[in-house]
Parts: C-alpha cells; structure tokens; sequence
C-alpha cells in the first residue's frame, strides 16, 4: 500500500505519519508514504503556487499547473495511467469505516491537499476521482484530512495491527462502540473494576462486554445499533414444548 501526499507542508504530513504504529508499519515495509512538495513543481519563476480567483472574491486559489505537473510526475513514478486520487474537501462523500477497508486494498492512492481558498476547478476535473470530507467543520487546509485517513486506511491494511491491536476476538468491534475497559489498580478512589471481568470466565466477560457495547451504540449511536440488529439477528429463541 502505497500512499501519495500531494501538499505544499510536506513535513507536516511526513512528521505526522512517523511514530507509533504507522512508523513500525513503513520499516516493515507494509505501507510506504511519499510526499510530493507541489511547489517544486510549479513553473512560476518566483516559486509562486497561487493567484486570485476570476470573478473577485476572498482569498487565493491554487493554480491548475503546479497541481497537475505533481500528478504526471507521480504517474510516471508509479507506472499508473489513471490512478486512484482523492481530493480533500468539506464538499466531498463523509469518510466512513467502510471506505477506509475498501481503499486498503488499493495499491497506490494519492491524496490532494488543497490550501488558501481551494484549486482551480480545471484541474479538479481533471485528475480527481474521489472528493472526501471528514466532517461537517472547515479546516485551513487537506493535510489533517489526508493524514486521519491515512491512518484509518493503513490499520485496515493486513499485518500493520498486531492481534492485540486490532482486537480480532471481538467480532462486533467495527459495528459497534466500545465496550469500557479497565486495568490496575482494581479499586481506585472508592470505586471497584466491574466483578464480572475478575471472574475468569471468558465466555461471561465477551457477552458481558457485548451488552456493554450494545448498550452505548444504543443510547449514543441509534442508527448505527440499528443497523447492527439487522444485520446481527437476534437467535429466536424456540419455545419449549409442553408435555
Ligand atoms: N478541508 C477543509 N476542511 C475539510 C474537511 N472537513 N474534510 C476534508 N477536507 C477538508
């Protein structure tokens, strides 16, 4: 997996992307990223990037040039024709779990990094395949946005979680909110860690932890629960028979 990063603030997104699990998964060579300074692309002999929008109004535009010259140099690199690149944007489909699993099996993505007041259209038009939002709030600029998705995306790529990390046990992690965890000292400040969880049955801690998670997706989360008891019928139970 292979992941592109199309921005004029490299550093923050390679900075960013370097520790902890993601660091361990690029010297393990399961994922690898390349950030792409656009400005080193641009023609402008004064390294300019940006210029005002036709029509007037706030702000500067990224200009179509230097946003498309870093897009044929990636090609060229990776051997790709008409590669996956997803344009950050409050405008684009909101990021999900679900899209993150299924752009982990991608082989290269690149990421558009918008700044300033946005990109000309033209080129937008031209090289984008995917517009992805992660919330309703505006940020100066894609880099975040690029760098939460990374994340999400690279813990769905096979081996970069551990099976600790990833929870593979608890088949209801990804359709349901957390269950509440706990750890030592088992009384702290006068209240107790729940008895169930020092009982040493396992069977009785995972429908314990269900209940618990089942319980919190209801009252937080009502349609996303709903959506989990469609496609987690409850067992019916059979009536027994009277003799
Ligand atoms: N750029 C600015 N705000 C954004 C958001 N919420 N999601 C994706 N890209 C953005």
């Amino acid at each position: 997996m292979n992941f592109h990063i199309m921005t004029l603030f490299p550093d923050m997104v390679m900075d960013g992307l370097r520790t902890s699990i993601l660091g361990r998964a690029q010297e393990n060579g399961l994922i690898s990223m390349t950030a792409w300074n656009i400005r080193d692309y641009t023609l402008d002999k004064h390294n300019k990037v940006d210029d005002y929008p036709y029509g007037g109004g706030a702000g500067m535009l990224m200009q179509a040039q230097p946003v498309y010259d870093t897009y044929r140099a990636i090609c060229q690199k990776i051997g790709a024709e008409k590669p996956r690149v997803i344009f950050l944007s409050p405008k684009g489909q909101t990021f999900h779990q679900q899209m993150a699993k299924d752009l982990a099996r991608e082989e290269h993505l690149i990421f558009l990094c918008g700044h300033y007041e946005g990109i000309d259209q033209r080129v937008l038009d031209k090289i984008v395949t995917d517009e992805v939002s992660i919330g309703d709030y505006v940020l100066t600029g894609g880099e975040l946005p690029a760098m939460v998705m990374i994340d999400a995306i690279s813990r769905m790529v096979p081996g970069v979680l551990t099976n600790a990390e990833s929870g593979v046990s608890e088949s209801f992690s990804e359709d349901l909110l957390e269950y509440p965890q706990y750890t030592r000292p088992e009384v702290w400040e006068e209240e107790s860690v729940p008895a169930i969880l020092l009982s040493g049955d396992h069977a009785k801690v995972d429908a314990w932890r269900l209940e618990q998670s089942k319980e919190i997706t209801k009252i937080r989360r009502p349609e996303m629960f709903e959506r989990y008891m469609e496609t987690h019928p409850e067992p019916v139970r059979k009536k027994r028979r009277r003799k």
